[in-house]
């Protein structure tokens, strides 16, 4: 298997002297073809390493390569066979839907018909197709996620960074990202790589998962092998004993006490 993402003691430190290990010596690989999957609570460093790998941001320590292309040195070869979904992404809101998808696939220089046919493509199983002509600024937030995604395939990257893809959508509107993604890693062959917190999501979709926490990777696995490693028979389970300590692990003994008594 080909390895597309490669990260050695990748790192990104924040705050006085780097007192903030945002991202702690990263050592990850990513083969071809491959869902997979990041988790972890809030402020792990998820979007911190998405955006690293996507040529956004630089790191301050270790290195990473994206097809063989060095994230730092090689950053526009990189933003070329990526694609974003961003966690808190910026959208030009006196744009159309059909404008801004447009304008997308004119940056990343789409041939025109080709362009078309896609942003016709995107915007039918989003089911967006009666809206296109309307203007962002009256878009919903799931709507606009819809645009966002479809704007991070326009260039038909083979690579796709998703951060957190599903947390503005309806339940409809999340299992069509989920059977998007499906068919995007199926048929077309694309690697992907999420982050999300929602477990189930994670758990269909991806191959394998990497749960981090302050900034480092704890495990690296397929669900069962991570259910082994953390001998526990759920990944919720798995998860919060892998990241939370004895903290959430009182708060679920409360909880089944709850259960208990009721
Ligand atoms: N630009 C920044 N300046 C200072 N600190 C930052 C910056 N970006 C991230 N951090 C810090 O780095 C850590 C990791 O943040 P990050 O956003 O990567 O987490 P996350 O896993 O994506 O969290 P969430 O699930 O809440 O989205 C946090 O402590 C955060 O405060
Ligand atoms: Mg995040």
């Amino acid at each position: 298997m080909k390895e597309l993402i490669r990260t050695d003691k990748l790192s990104k430190y924040y705050g006085k002297n780097g007192s903030i290990k945002a991202v702690d010596k990263l050592d990850l690989k990513v083969y071809e073809g491959e869902t997979f999957g990041l988790l972890g609570p809030n402020g792990a460093g998820k979007t911190t390493i998405i955006r690293m790998l996507s040529g956004i941001i630089s790191p301050s320590n270790g290195t990473a390569s994206v097809n063989g292309f060095d994230i730092v040195k090689q950053d526009i070869e990189v933003k070329r066979i990526t694609g974003l979904l961003a966690e808190s992404p910026g959208l030009y809101d006196k744009l159309s839907a059909y404008e801004f998808l447009e304008f997308m696939g004119a940056l990343y220089e789409v041939p025109e018909n080709i362009l078309k046919q896609r942003i016709d493509h995107y915007l039918k199983i989003f089911a967006l197709d009666g809206r296109q002509d309307y203007l962002l600024e009256g878009f919903s937030r799931g709507m606009k996620q819809k645009v966002l995604i479809a704007a991070a395939m326009v260039h038909d990257p083979a690579i796709i960074f998703l951060d957190e893809p599903t947390s503005a959508l309806d339940p409809r509107a999340a299992l069509t990202v989920k059977h998007l993604l499906k068919e995007l890693s199926e048929d077309a062959g694309k690697t992907i790589f999420v982050s999300s917190h929602i477990l189930p999501i994670i758990e269909e979709l991806c191959d394998r998962i990497g749960i981090i926490n302050e900034g480092k990777l704890i495990t690296v696995g397929t669900v069962e092998e991570i259910l082994t490693q953390a001998e526990k028979p759920t990944l919720e389970e798995a998860f919060i004993a892998m990241t939370g300590g004895v903290d959430k692990k009182e708060l679920l003994a409360w909880r089944e006490q709850g259960n208990g008594s009721a």
